[in-house]
């Protein structure tokens, strides 16, 4: 019997099996839920309606798959100083970035904190505080490391009766947009705890660029991206290739390159005639809303019920920073309230743990490095193994620090059952992400699924080669092992041999480099409509030249 299980016995045994049984999935229902999300996928690409049906109909019928209008992936040749602007993660970002055209970048950026006040209240003053930060921005480095390349004179971006230049920014924003045109896209939902009023179905690029003439701000919004898109080229950009940008972090989602001809949604518009690939933001954090795969516990209800959108995103809910420490916490309460006896803290509380959103994934993810001896655990070189019971003493002392409860009401029992807690939700977390990337391989004929016994990979697109995925966000940066464990239920999922060739890689500021590189086209765009008159668009002639695609943009008109 190990030092760990003598710890438990009798009904603390019972409630960490329960605990055990309703958090692990097992891999038949691994493949179902893949299974699940092809057919989500297949939806979301034929019809507008199930998107759109966010807004007025069941959430049971929502399906995502939205065309970016950012056709093809850079190759890393590019170059230019740009602006960006990236809302959706912890902070308000404002960045200048140079793609040096050597697959690197350099990038200055400011962080600006956005508060609860501003995330909930008029969708003016949100957007007025990002005008105002980009202003800030602008006026802090009054002495950029480099003019912004797009900045040239008398600009296409200007209004038509002024001399003065704008200057062109790209507006990462990291929430469910349908997008009709690269510039130009309408908020379905808030995600992530934003709930700003007056903004659902209004078109964020022109909410900003009010903003920004509110206060005369010689700033023009050329480019709206999504985080995952910004993922997908920036890996793409520094590494020459990426089909697949994906985000783990206060949410989740994914981008891919597909072909235009599966997005029958298109129609018959102009984008749908220009052929070649687009790529497809999945929104894949609004996932399977109707739960009808995705194994439920009495938890996520309960996380689900009191969040600000009961019943969407679903997926997200089960798997992104911003819940993983909500479901720990209402774990962690079932028992403190325990009957007939407390199984935690023996039965003591504290003011973090009573509050909603109090405890933070961050915990767990100190939590679990406490035990594994990572992060400012890791052992220095030559140190004698750590016994679990020191290892014990460890995550005691993370929870008397972050927890605010007081030394003698936790004992070495109560710090396994959290730390056991912790694995189980993150581990469930890291298993569902490799649904979504499974999904994404077999979609685009990269992989087949394993359901069916072993698999051959003959006759799989890019057989044989390397499969770039371009990941961001902190749960797969920096929790524990939960790339490991993503790795690991992949390879169960699509088998070893597709598995190996996935390279999964950091797309360190993706959010900055992926606008950057869409500002880039939209500025291209701009020149090629100048050139040509605007109704006499030329494609080839805004092509940004790669060395495996080419990447252009195109409008919808
Ligand atoms: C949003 C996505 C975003 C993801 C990661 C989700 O909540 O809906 O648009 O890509 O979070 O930031």
């Amino acid at each position: 019997m190990s030092y760990t299980t003598a710890l438990h016995g009798g009904a603390t045994d019972d409630i960490l099996k329960s605990l055990h049984k309703q958090f692990t999935i097992d891999d038949q229902t691994l493949f179902k839920i893949t299974t699940t999300f092809l057919s989500e996928i297949s939806d979301g690409l034929s019809s507008y309606g199930r998107a759109m049906a966010m807004m007025h109909v069941s959430p049971t019928f929502l399906s995502y798959a939205i065309p970016t209008f950012v056709k093809g992936v850079p190759d890393g040749s590019e170059t230019g100083t740009f602006l960006a602007l990236d809302l959706g993660g912890t902070n308000l970002r404002v960045c200048e970035v140079t793609l040096q055209g050597d697959q690197t970048f350099s990038l200055r950026q400011q962080k600006y904190k956005v508060s609860e006040a501003l995330k909930t209240g008029e969708v003016t003053t949100l957007f007025d505080y990002l005008a105002d930060s980009v202003d800030a921005f602008l006026t802090e480095s009054s002495t950029p490391s480099k003019e912004p390349s797009s900045l040239i004179g008398s600009d296409p971006y200007a209004a038509s009766n002024q001399d003065t230049p704008y200057l062109p920014l790209a507006l990462t924003f990291s929430f469910p947009v349908e997008q009709s045109a690269l510039d130009s896209g309408v908020l379905l939902t808030w995600t992530k705890g934003f709930s700003a009023k007056n903004a659902v179905g209004k078109d964020v690029v022109k909410l900003l660029q009010d903003a920004f003439d509110r206060k005369h701000i010689h700033v023009k919004c050329v480019a709206l991206v999504n985080d995952t898109v910004g993922a997908l080229l920036s890996r793409a950009y520094t590494s020459g290739g990426c089909i697949l940008g994906a985000i783990f972090g206060t949410g989740t989602n994914g981008a891919y390159v597909e072909e235009v001809s599966k997005i029958t949604k298109l129609g018959n518009s102009a984008a749908a005639a220009a052929g070649g690939d687009m790529i497809v933001n999945t929104e894949w954090g609004a996932f399977n809303n109707s739960r009808s795969a995705l194994p439920t516990t009495p938890y996520d209800n309960k996380v689900d019920r009191e969040s600000i959108n009961p019943r969407f995103q679903a997926f997200e809910k089960f798997i992104s920073g911003m819940y993983l420490g909500e479901i720990a916490r209402n774990v962690i309460l079932s028992m403190i309230d325990a009957a007939p006896k407390p199984i935690l803290f023996g039965g003591r509380s504290s003011d973090q743990l009573n509050k909603q959103w109090g405890l933070d994934t961050a915990l767990l993810s100190e939590i679990e490095e406490a035990w594994e001896g990572l992060g400012r655990f890791s052992l220095s070189p030559g140190s004698v193994e750590v016994t679990e019971l020191e290892k014990l003493r460890r995550i005691q002392g993370v929870l008397v620090k972050r927890l605010e409860l007081s030394p003698p009401d936790i004992s070495l029992a109560d710090a396994d059952i959290v730390r056991q807690a912790c694995t189980l939700i993150a581990s469930r977390a890291a298993r569902l992400s490799a649904t979504a990337v499974a999904a994404i391989l077999v979609h685009t004929g990269r992989a087949r699924l394993w359901d069916q016994g072993e698999q051959s990979s003959a006759g799989l697109k890019d057989e044989g080669k390397r499969i770039g995925v371009g990941v961001d966000g902190s749960l797969v940066e920096f929790y524990p092992n939960f790339q490991t464990k993503l790795r690991a239920s992949l390879r169960m999922l699509v088998g070893p041999e597709v598995e190996s060739r996935v390279d999964i890689g950091m797309a360190k500021d993706g959010s900055g480099v992926g606008a950057a590189l869409c500002a880039l086209v939209a500025q291209r765009q701009s020149q090629a409509a100048r050139t040509d008159g605007a109704n006499a668009y030329n494609y080839e002639e805004t092509t940004i030249r790669g060395r495996t695609e080419v990447a252009y943009l195109s409008s919808l008109s």
